[in-house]
């Protein structure tokens, strides 16, 4: 794995701080994007299986000529394929379009039914079978992630969860550094409704840096990972060039006093469970 950028290391593995989001692109988008954010510089790379893109996704890895051992590569199990079994072949079925075996497999959502202990299991003999290289999460709250972990025989490396300013995370992000694990930040631009924040391009001013530009930084700079996603190539470049400033401790909490209880902007939990109170 490259070093040439900020990581986080989880049980010895590197995640590049900064990764590229693929949710919503069409597999030819999602080719032509991917080539490109390697071209780029990026070295991460988020999609899932529920995505539809997993094909595009792999072309442009290889359209790339990045050598694979330098891109951190993750996928993720949708929820109707949990059960001890239809796990494994799911798992199979993303290598098979990726055209290459992830970097990390997550469980997409948090589902009481089969237990966690089927599901961790089969993920977990996923692993064992070669069809990725580590396991971890997306959308567990705090209860469910100890939960997860306390079944789960491998380190769970990531919780990939809805974070940005409008959102507060501090007793997830207290359980995952108590777990020795790491968060993800998905729509961690807020889905785009950080352009228009006038705290946010204030700050950015005094850097000359854009709001999507602070908005990564206020994240890498938390040591939580970040998956941007953008359709334009000029975005892309824009959303990757954070490496070269740092934001006040002062600047950082005016960005967390914009949290808001109406924050979240993407809620699929299932009803048994129910995300921490801040
Ligand atoms: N695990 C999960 O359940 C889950 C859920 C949601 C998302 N995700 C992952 O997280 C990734 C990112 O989340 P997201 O796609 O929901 O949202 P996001 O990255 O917060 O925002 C993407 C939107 O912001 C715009 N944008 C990109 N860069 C910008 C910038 N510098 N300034 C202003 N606007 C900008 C994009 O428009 P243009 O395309 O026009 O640039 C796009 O409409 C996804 O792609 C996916 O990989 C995971």
């Amino acid at each position: 794995m490259s070093q040439s950028q900020p990581a986080v290391t989880v049980d010895d593995v590197s995640i590049p701080l900064l990764g590229f989001g693929t949710w919503q692109l069409e597999p030819a988008d999602a080719r032509r994007m991917v080539a490109e954010a390697l071209r780029i510089g990026y070295r991460h790379i988020d999609t899932a299986r529920i995505y539809n893109n997993e094909e595009g996704v792999g072309q442009g890895i290889r359209d790339s000529g990045v050598d694979r051992a330098d891109i951190f590569l993750t996928t993720k199990i949708w929820v109707e394929d949990f059960a001890d079994g239809d796990l494994q072949r799911a798992a199979a079925g993303s290598v098979e379009r990726l055209g290459l075996t992830p970097d990390l497999l997550l469980l997409h959502w948090p589902r009481p039914t089969p237990s966690f202990v089927e599901t961790l299991g089969a993920l977990n003999d996923a692993r064992a079978r070669g069809l990725t290289r580590s396991i971890g999460l997306s959308n567990f709250p705090s209860a469910q992630f100890r939960e997860a972990q306390s079944v789960s025989d491998a380190w769970l490396l990531t919780n990939q969860v809805e974070y940005h300013p409008y959102l507060s995370l501090r007793p997830l992000l207290a359980t995952a550094a108590d777990l020795g694990s790491s968060i993800t930040a998905w729509s961690p631009l807020a889905q785009g409704r950080i352009a228009d924040d006038p705290v946010i391009a204030d700050i950015g001013r005094a850097h000359g840096k854009t709001p999507g530009q602070v908005t990564l930084r206020w994240l890498i700079q938390q040591d939580v990972i970040a998956i941007p996603r953008t359709s334009k190539e000029s975005r892309a470049a824009e959303n990757f060039d954070i490496f070269d400033f740092v934001l006040s401790d002062e600047e950082m909490l005016r960005i967390h006093a914009l949290a808001r209880p109406d924050g979240r902007i993407g809620d699929w939990i299932d009803p048994a469970f129910k995300w921490d109170q801040d």
